[in-house]
């Protein structure tokens, strides 16, 4: 979960990977640093603490050179601390590398070149590659990597400079994300395209076991039998723009308030563009079952389409914790369809979900965001949701991208089914698309929201509750307010507070209850009576709530939609709910604590 960045060309590589990192700090942001390769060898700067720090103390001691990798970490093996941030060189400073990844057999390397009489300076799994390349090198570089990367056991992104070929910058990978850029002035190696994407849109992806070779004015392939490989230069269509602030103060506000536009993208795509084929191409009647498995809020959208889903398709519909799938002895096999949902693509679990559910001969598909991810690669079938790169580690928008291409998923499967008639699939097709007007239509509202929000930011405890697919939807708006505000928080099943959380609740506890599902507005009303007579204080969103705000009850109304595509308005009230509590707390949103964007260990 740490961001790497490589350049050699005509500039000076050290701002523009500062550059790069700034865009990459996303990934992880306990330490960066920076290597640069010039006739004096290897200039090295890098300490714990965020990217502005790195900033100053390059300041202090100037580094420069035309090649250099940098690094953004989110520490695994061995505390945040100078020493322990990358790059790491090896002991007689001849390579130095840059590493995302976990190297599960590090201890083993480590004693077998200490053996021999190498001395590591750091606690990370990571110094082991530099020290072993330095220790194995051939007088080739590729050569070299091939041997290193083959000693390795664990995932890995790899940045790698050699002070005997100083003109080569060489990158290499295992189930960790790297990419090669092609700019006019210099190549580029990253962990994902918003950090290049200042120079060039115009990138290979490389695979598992590809090393790339890079020069100023070349780039070449090679596997690991060290034999040349061909791979098509591709043309990204993210804009600099869609991974710029614009203005705003944090990247999680920017990407709420793209959401009316990224919706109508997705829902376009779904219906006529690129994803329309293939969600055309799915033949759902051949499956027996449907798992949806995924982490976090990606999870939380499965959670969602359940409900969307049965009821539409009257097919049981499953939804694992990607982290918990592959552990479970899951029953599923090629009478199953799994889907995997991803923002980043890269999320460890979920990737290991999907190799399981491939492994028992299940049919995959994929709703991710970042094209040329493992899973958009490994998954049989995959579509995408078009937010654009997603920055601030809430996700906001990709989330709501994936609610719609999930509805949408559903309106096919029931239509191929027989369970819909033509007019009712005209009829939800219209709802959903009118959701992107709707949810303009919320964030115009955004005053009263941060408002009421900025009232709220003194609580410890904060529950959210709701039935049937509010509940769904409460899950999401409980994790989105816990990871940026750090309030604790839970979501419940509204009929479940009398089974154990009522006793919770006490004078001045909050609660905030969802409500779209009319025909349960009685229920979860009583639920809001409940905590009330019992000293909470309510917040009810939603588009069917008869209540008067009052004392201890405020309203937030949402426009009307069918039942089954709410989530996808109350949801945005949700994220800016949690935005502004986190805003009035003077927290820093894009980068919450102990988590990172991508999660790419387990
Ligand atoms: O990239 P992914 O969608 O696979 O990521 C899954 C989760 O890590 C992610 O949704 C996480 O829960 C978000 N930070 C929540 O806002």
């Amino acid at each position: 979960m740490c961001g790497i960045i490589g350049y050699v060309g005509m500039e000076n590589a050290v701002p523009v990977i500062l550059d790069g990192l700034k865009r990459l700090e996303y990934r992880g942001y306990d330490s960066a640093g920076i290597a640069v390769l010039n006739e004096q060898g290897f200039g090295v700067v890098k300490q714990k603490g965020r990217l502005s720090s790195l900033e100053k103390l390059i300041d202090q001691h100037p580094i420069d050179g035309v090649i250099g990798i940098g690094h953004t970490r989110w520490a695994t093996h061995g505390e945040p601390s100078d020493i322990n941030s990358h790059p790491h060189l090896g002991s007689q400073h001849r390579i130095a590398i840059v590493h995302n990844g976990i190297i599960e057999n590090y201890q083993q390397i480590k004693e077998r070149l200490q053996q021999k009489g190498i001395s590591f300076v750091s606690q990370t799994d990571s110094e082991v590659i530099a020290q072993l390349a330095e220790y194995y090198y051939t007088g080739n570089i590729v050569e070299t990597v091939i041997k290193t990367a083959n000693a390795l056991e664990g995932s890995f992104a790899l940045g790698i400079m050699s002070l005997d070929e100083p003109e080569k910058l060489i990158a290499v990978k295992q189930d960790n994300p790297l990419i090669i850029g092609v700019a006019e002035h210099g190549n580029f190696i990253a962990s994902d395209v918003p950090a290049i994407l200042a120079h060039t849109n115009k990138v290979y992806y490389l695979n598992d076991k590809e090393i790339a070779v890079l020069t100023g004015s070349t780039v070449e392939f090679f596997n690991m039998d060290g034999e040349p490989l061909h791979k098509e230069l591709e043309v990204v269509n993210w804009s600099l723009d869609s991974a710029e602030k614009g203005g705003y103060e944090h990247f999680m506000l920017k990407e709420i308030m793209e959401q009316p536009k990224i919706l109508q993208d997705t829902i376009h795509s779904a219906l006529s563009g690129d994803n329309a084929k293939i969600i055309e191409s799915l033949d759902i009647a051949k499956y027996k079952k449907i798992v949806i498995t995924a982490c976090g809020s990606a999870y939380n959208a499965g959670m969602v389409a359940r409900y969307v889903f049965e009821q539409l398709c009257r097919v049981s519909v499953e939804v694992e914790l990607a982290s918990e799938f592959r552990y479970k002895d899951p029953i599923i096999d090629r009478d199953t369809l799994v889907i995997l949902v991803s923002q980043s693509g890269e999320t460890a679990d979920t990737i290991a979900a999907m190799r399981e559910a491939k492994r028992r001969g299940a049919v995959t598909l994929s709703i991710i965001n970042v094209v040329g991810s493992t899973i958009a690669k490994e998954a049989d079938n995959t579509i995408y949701t078009m937010a654009g790169p997603e920055i601030a580690v809430a996700t906001t928008k990709a989330f709501s991208a994936q609610l719609v291409l999930l509805y949408l998923l559903a309106i096919a499967f029931a239509r191929k089914l027989g369970r819909i008639s033509p007019e009712v699939e005209a009829k939800l097709v219209a709802d959903i698309k009118s959701i992107p007007n709707k949810a303009a239509e919320i964030l115009e509202r955004v005053d009263s929201i941060q408002k009421y929000a900025a009232s709220c930011v003194g609580y410890k405890s904060i529950f959210f509750i709701g039935r049937n697919i509010d509940y769904a939807i409460a899950l999401e708006g409980s994790l989105k307010l816990k990871e940026i505000s750090y309030i604790h928080s839970e979501a419940y099943a509204g009929g479940e507070l009398k089974h154990g959380t009522i006793s919770l609740i006490e004078d001045n506890t909050m609660v905030v209850a969802i409500s779209c599902c009319e025909r349960l507005y009685e229920k979860i009303y009583s639920n809001v009576e409940q905590v009330i007579s019992r000293g909470a204080k309510v917040l009810m969103i939603g588009n069917c709530i008869k209540a008067a705000p009052g004392e201890k009850l405020e309203v937030i109304k949402i426009p009307a939609i069918n039942e089954l595509f709410s989530p996808s308005l109350s949801v945005i009230v949700l994220q800016l709910f949690a935005y502004y509590v986190a805003a009035n707390k003077g927290l820093d949103i894009d980068k919450p604590r102990n988590l990172a964007k991508s999660v790419t260990v387990e």
